[in-house]
């Protein structure tokens, strides 16, 4: 029996898959999410349809990475398992294939400081993890690598991660890195785009830590 707590984790990551499909930055089951929970974490099952997802089908990791549920996990959750290990200050991750960032993954383009936003990320660039095949040690371990110092990073040939500290704010990083691969993309035709400066961007991330409803 899953207790109250529990329950409604599970089902918030079945909100958030469907909220990813219906924001279009996803599509079918290409994507996952996956929750921290007590020493290991709660996973989507593999290939399942999100709109026939119930709690119980949620599956949860313990940290040596053994499934326990009626499912099968992601076949992702090598990469969810090593980001929360090496990452405490990240309790929930965000997988999917959305549109831009994939266009940019496939040409193994990073984004670069195009716009402000960028900062939200954590640093210059969203980074571009090198292409290992999906469900890999070897994507996990590139991806964990392009993650450092990073909430968001792209998979070549494949789409992108965003984490955080918490199920909504690694969503809505999701949608802002979707939004900043879209914009970039549409400046590519004119040549490369003039970029901030690692300067600008730092004093970014500084006003942004005061930004916004304080206490
Ligand atoms: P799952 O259905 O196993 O989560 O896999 C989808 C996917 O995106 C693989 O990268």
């Amino acid at each position: 029996m899953l207790d109250d707590g529990e329950r409604e984790k599970r089902g918030a990551i079945i909100e958030s898959c469907l909220e990813m499909n219906r924001l279009g930055i996803n599509q079918g089951t290409s994507g996952n999410i996956s929750v921290r929970h007590g020493d290991g974490l709660l996973i989507t099952p593999t290939s399942l349809p999100y709109d026939r997802l119930e709690p119980e089908d949620v599956v949860f990791l313990s940290p040596d990475g053994t499934p326990e549920g009626r499912h099968r996990p992601s076949s992702e959750w090598h990469f969810h398992l090593d980001i929360m290990r090496e990452r405490p200050d990240v309790n929930a991750i965000v997988h999917a294939h959305p549109t831009y960032c994939t266009i940019l993954a496939i040409m193994g383009l990073e984004i670069p400081p195009i716009h402000y936003m960028v900062a939200v990320a954590g640093g210059s660039n969203v980074r571009c993890a090198p292409y290992a095949i999906f469900g890999s040690k070897e994507l996990s371990q590139n991806a964990v690598k392009a993650l450092e110092g990073r909430q968001a990073c792209l998979l070549e040939h494949h789409g992108a991660i965003a984490v955080g500290a918490s199920l909504p704010k690694a969503m809505w990083l999701a949608v802002e890195v979707e939004t900043l691969a879209r914009q970039y993309h549409g400046c590519l035709p004119f040549g490369a785009p003039p970029l901030l400066s690692e300067e600008q961007i730092g004093a970014v991330i500084e006003k942004m830590a005061g930004y916004g409803h304080q206490g």
